[in-house]
C-alpha cells in the first residue's frame, strides 16, 4: 500500500553534502518506492533565525548573485528558489513528488495556532534544539524558536504524514507531533489525525571537514567546512585534500579517537552504499592520500553531477523552477484545506 510521505528543508542556504545524505537522498528513495510524497521548503521555520544576516553571508560565499527577477515576478526568496533547485538536482522528480513552499499555504500557520492552543509549555522546554539556538543566539532569541516545533507539527499532520524522513537531530520534533495529533485524536473522539512515524535515516550527521565534532552546516563560516551543492570539481577536490586528519598512519574508524577521519570514512561509506566492513578490506593497505584521492573520486561520480545540475537549474532554469513550485502550491492547498477545514469542523462540536 502507498505511504504518505511529509517532509521539509528550510531555504537557509544551498544544500550541502550533510542534507543530502543525511535527508535528501532518502527523500528521493521513498519517490522510487512509489510512495506518496509531500515535501516542502520551510520558509516560515527559517525565519525563527536573522536570516537576513545568514543570507547575506550565503551569497557571499557561494559566489552566486541573488537574481532580481524572483522578487519581482513571485516575490519568493531567492533561497527557495535555490533550496528548490537543489532539490530537483536531487532527484526529487516533480512528477512523482509535491514540491512547495510552505508559506504559500495559509493552513500551515493556522493550524499551527490551533496546535499552540492544546500544546502544554513544558513539552516546549524540553526541546534540544530550542535550547542549544537559544544558547548560541544570546538575546536575539524569538516566540517564534520556541514555538517552531507547534509549526513543524502542523506542517505534517495537515498532510496527513505516516512517514517523516528527516535526521537524528528532529526526533524530538516528531515527537511532539505524534503527541499532538493523538491530543487532537482524544479531544474529538475520533481518529481525524494520523499519528506519524518517526524514520531516522540511515545515515544521520556528517561532521564539518575542519572540526569532526560539529555537524556540517549551511550556517559554517569556514569555508572548507562545507560540501555545497554547487561546488565545482577543483572545490571537491580542495576541500577533501584540506580536511582536517590525525597524525595516526593508518587507516581506521573510530569516532571518539579520530572524529575526522571516521567522518571521511562515512562519508565515503553513504556514496558508495558499503558497509564498514567492505570499506576496511578495500583500504587496508592504503594511506590516507590514497584514501583521500578516493573519496574525491566517489564525490566526483556520486555527487558532482548534482552540483552540476543544480548549477544549470539556477542559472537558466528558472522559471522551470517556478512552474513546479506553482503546481506543488496548487496541489498541497487541495490536501491541507481538506485536513484543516475537517479539524475545525470537529472543533466546533467542542
Ligand atoms: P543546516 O544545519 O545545514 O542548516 P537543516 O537544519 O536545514 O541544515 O537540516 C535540513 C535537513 O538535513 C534535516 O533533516 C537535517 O536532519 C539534515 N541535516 C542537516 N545537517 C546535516 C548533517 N550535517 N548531516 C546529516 N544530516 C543533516
Ligand atoms: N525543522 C526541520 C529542519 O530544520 C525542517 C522542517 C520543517 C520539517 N517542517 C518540517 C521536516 C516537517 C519534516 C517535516 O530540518
Amino acid at each position: 500500500m502507498k505511504k504518505r510521505v511529509v517532509s521539509g528543508i528550510q531555504p537557509t542556504g544551498i544544500l550541502h553534502l550533510g542534507n543530502y545524505l543525511g535527508a535528501v537522498k532518502k527523500w528521493v528513495s521513498y519517490q522510487q518506492d512509489n510512495q506518496e510524497c509531500f515535501y516542502f521548503i520551510a520558509d516560515h521555520h527559517s525565519n525563527t533565525l536573522k536570516l537576513l544576516e545568514k543570507i547575506e553571508e550565503i551569497h557571499n560565499n557561494t559566489g552566486l548573485p541573488p537574481d532580481p527577477r524572483f522578487k519581482e515576478k513571485d516575490n519568493l526568496d531567492d533561497y527557495c528558489i535555490k533550496t528548490a533547485a537543489c532539490l530537483l538536482a536531487s532527484g526529487i522528480d516533480p512528477k512523482k513528488s509535491c514540491l512547495f513552499i510552505q508559506s504559500q499555504i495559509p493552513q500551515h500557520t493556522e493550524l499551527m495556532w490551533i496546535l499552540s492552543c492544546i500544546t502544554p509549555i513544558s513539552w516546549l522546554n524540553r526541546m534540544i534544539q530550542f535550547k542549544e539556538k537559544r544558547n548560541k543566539l544570546d538575546n536575539l532569541n524569538s516566540a517564534g524558536l520556541f514555538t517552531y516545533p507547534i509549526l513543524m507539527s502542523a506542517d505534517i499532520l495537515l498532510y496527513k504524514a505516516q512517514e517523516v524522513p528527516v535526521g537524528q537531530d528532529q526526533l524530538q520534533h516528531i515527537q511532539i507531533t505524534r503527541d499532538l495529533a493523538e491530543r487532537i485524536n482524544k479531544l474529538v473522539n475520533k481518529k481525524i489525525l494520523i499519528v506519524p512515524e518517526y524514520t531516522q535515516t540511515d545515515y544521520s550527521k556528517v561532521m564539518s571537514l575542519q572540526n569532526g565534532t560539529k555537524k556540517m552546516s549551511k550556517s559554517d563560516k569556514a569555508k572548507l567546512s562545507t560540501i555545497t551543492m554547487v561546488d565545482g570539481q577543483e572545490q571537491l577536490q580542495e576541500k577533501i585534500i584540506k580536511a582536517k586528519t590525525d597524525t595516526f598512519l593508518e587507516i581506521f574508524y573510530d569516532t571518539e579517537k579520530r572524529p575526522e577521519v571516521s567522518n571521511l570514512i562515512s562519508i565515503y561509506c553513504a556514496l558508495e552504499n558499503i558497509k564498514l566492513t567492505e570499506f576496511e578490506k578495500k583500504f587496508e593497505k592504503a594511506n590516507l592520500l590514497e584514501f583521500k584521492k578516493e573519496l574525491v573520486k566517489s564525490l566526483e561520480k556520486h555527487f558532482l553531477p548534482l552540483c552540476e545540475k543544480t548549477h544549470k537549474l539556477i542559472k537558466s532554469e528558472n522559471d522551470y523552477i517556478l512552474d513546479v513550485l506553482n503546481e506543488g502550491k496548487k496541489r498541497a492547498t487541495v490536501e491541507a484545506k481538506e485536513t484543516l477545514d475537517l479539524i475545525k469542523s470537529e472543533f466546533n462540536y467542542l
